[in-house]
């Protein structure tokens, strides 16, 4: 079995979470990756609400292990009943990202649940540390949706092990088995999943956006903020998004003050994303994107990184 110190504290078969991805990751896929041995998060994203969250805790179901739920700073800010909603679920974890604020930590630990929160260089990582986040997630500018683009998965994962104690999960661009062993190796207390698990038959990602991202390689994402102009959501301008390049990338990257005043644009995009039309709306999506092909239950995902990690780990055992 594939472990870690922090995996087998957390009562997870597996070293591995679910992103906790806004408009993805609902109650069906938690329930699925904690089914699964791993830790299944619930995540709210830019249109995240209290109710939201209640109507994905039904889908969430009576769990047979430890889930999560993950918040967006700005949007707390908003609807301050989501974490109470969130608390009152009795999650074994909240993560609250895009922020270095952080209120929330003696919160979460009067109620007994584990604080997390996304980090992009080791100077983040100590201030979340010293607040009191018991788990950093490093997440390196390969990884899709929203984040710092500071640091390479690798380079980050090592500054942010030397920078502290807790237990740091590594998160951008982990898709497979072999990239699960490389951080595993590196010394990460787990993966943050997010593109690989986007894809997976639970996940609430829309068909268009599926065949988008089985048709993607590689090289078919790019890092703006485009979509936050387009759709006048107030995401920091230091956190822009990993996404799927497509038309509407290509005509706005290169002028986005521009795009602020446009009317049409934001028209086109709104049109488009109630259109579910790829090829102009928003799909998240990290370099780990080329390896997604189909759509696979997320416990046949968790098995197979597993089994393919724990090979990739054994070629290098002493007898
Ligand atoms: C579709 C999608 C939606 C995301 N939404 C959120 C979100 O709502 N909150 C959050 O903290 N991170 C979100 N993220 C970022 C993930 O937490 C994580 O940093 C990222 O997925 C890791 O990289 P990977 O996609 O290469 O695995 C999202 C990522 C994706 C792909």
């Amino acid at each position: 079995m594939l472990s870690t110190p922090w995996s087998r504290e957390m009562g997870l078969r597996a070293p591995i979470v679910n992103a906790p991805m806004g408009g993805v990751a609902g109650g069906r896929l938690a329930a699925a990756v904690t089914a699964a041995g791993g830790l299944g998060m619930i995540g709210m994203g830019s249109t995240g609400s209290a109710a939201r969250l209640t109507e994905e805790l039904e889908l969430l179901g009576t769990v047979s292990g430890p889930f999560g739920i993950g918040l967006v700073d700005w949007v707390l800010a908003r609807d301050p009943g989501l974490l109470d909603t969130a608390l009152a679920a009795r999650p074994a974890v909240i993560s609250v990202g895009f922020t270095d604020d952080f209120s929330w930590v003696p919160r979460l630990h009067r109620h007994g649940v584990t604080a997390v929160t996304q980090v992009y260089d080791a100077e983040q990582a100590r201030r979340a540390a010293g607040a009191g986040v018991d788990v950093l997630v490093a997440r390196g500018a390969e990884g899709g949706g929203h984040g710092e683009p500071l640091l390479g998965t690798l380079p980050l994962l090592d500054a942010v092990l030397d920078a502290v104690d807790v237990p740091v999960l590594a998160a951008g661009g982990i898709s497979t088995g072999r990239t699960l062993a490389a951080v595993l190796a590196a010394g990460a207390a787990g993966a943050w999943l997010g593109t690989r698990f986007s894809v997976c038959t639970e996940a609430l990602t829309s068909h268009n956006a599926r065949e988008a991202l089985f048709r993607a390689r590689a090289t078919d994402t790019v890092t703006t903020r485009v979509f936050d102009i387009g759709q006048n959501l107030p995401w920091p301008a230091n956190f822009p998004s990993r996404v799927l390049r497509n038309d509407f990338t290509r005509q706005w990257k290169q002028c986005e003050d521009e795009l602020g005043g446009s009317l049409a644009a934001h028209r086109a995009l709104a049109a488009a994303t109630a259109a579910d039309d790829p090829a102009v709306a928003p799909v998240d999506a990290g370099q780990g994107v080329g390896t997604v092909t189909a759509s696979t239950p997320a416990q046949v995902i968790v098995d197979d990184l597993c089994a393919t990690a724990q090979r990739c780990l054994q070629k290098f055992a002493t007898h």
